[in-house]
Parts: C-alpha cells; sequence; structure tokens
C-alpha cells in the first residue's frame, strides 16, 4: 500500500517509528511530516498529506499529533476523506469494517508507541464490510456534494 505519513512536533518520534514499521511491513511511506520536534502547526502538515490522498498518490494517510484530534478535524474537512481518530484495538478494526476510513488519526501522547502500532496493524489488516455500511458512507458522501448546506 501507498501512505501518506504527516506529523507536528509532538509527532515527530513516533512518526519515525511508524515509518520503520510500515516499512518493514512492506508500505511505501511519502512523509509529509514536520522534520523535527519543534513546535508547528499540525494543520500545515495534514493538508498536503490527505491531498496525495485524494488525489490518488497515497491510497491511505496516517495523521499522528498529541491527541490526533486537530489532524482529525482537518483531515475531515476534506470531500473523500474518511477520517478516524482510534483509541483501541476495537475501534481501529471497526472504523476500517464500518466506515472504510482511509485517514488514520494517531494521538502520540495518549498511547505507548507499542499500542500506536498495534492500532495501526489492525486498521491496515481490516477490511471494510461493505453492505448496510456502504449506505451509511455514500450518505457521508452525498453531504460532500450538498455543500455549502
Ligand atoms: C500540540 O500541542 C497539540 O495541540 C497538537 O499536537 C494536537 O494534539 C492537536 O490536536
Amino acid at each position: 500500500m501507498k501512505i501518506a505519513v504527516a506529523n507536528d512536533h509532538a509527532g515527530f518520534e513516533f512518526k519515525n517509528k511508524l515509518k520503520q514499521f510500515l516499512q518493514s511491513k512492506g508500505h511505501s511511506v511519502e512523509d509529509f511530516g514536520s522534520p523535527s520536534a519543534e513546535p508547528s502547526d499540525y494543520p500545515d502538515y495534514a493538508v498536503p498529506a490527505v491531498k496525495s490522498v485524494i488525489e490518488g498518490k497515497n491510497d491511505r494517510a496516517i495523521l499522528i499529533c498529541a491527541t490526533g484530534l486537530g489532524m482529525c478535524m482537518v483531515a475531515n474537512r476534506f470531500p473523500g476523506i474518511r477520517a478516524a481518530l482510534v483509541y483501541n484495538e476495537k475501534t481501529a478494526a471497526t472504523t476500517r469494517r464500518h466506515h472504510d476510513s482511509n485517514v488514520l488519526c494517531l494521538g502520540a501522547r495518549e498511547f505507548s508507541e507499542n499500542d500506536l502500532l498495534k492500532f495501526t496493524d489492525i486498521w491496515l489488516a481490516t477490511a471494510f464490510d461493505g453492505g448496510r455500511h456502504l449506505r451509511r458512507i455514500n450518505k457521508i458522501a452525498a453531504l460532500d456534494r450538498q455543500k455549502p448546506f
């Protein structure tokens, strides 16, 4: 899979671990994140990563900040993006099965690196269930087309 990653200062350290992990699993990684732990603004990094998914240059994106929240807010402003903040193994699987999420948001200061890698592994390995869930995400897509409300 082609995966975009992005981070702010809070996500910098974990981003490096994540890149190694993804590459060890055979994924290619495009890094749009901050290159240091100096204070930075998460929207600056989320936007190009998410755009690369919309443009089809990457299959999915993984965004990391302290909480995952700001990254998720930015990502979900873009049509076609279904970004999910996950907080345990169950939500990592469920957001793939039910929402076909294409962006994973991680809170680097909320979980251990092992837990974050586990969430990532599950999220990458879990397929979309389709069926009634497709009907529901089609309704999300209809909201994109409806803008402005
Ligand atoms: C930075 O302190 C923090 O606000 C940011 O990393 C992120 O968690 C925002 O949601």
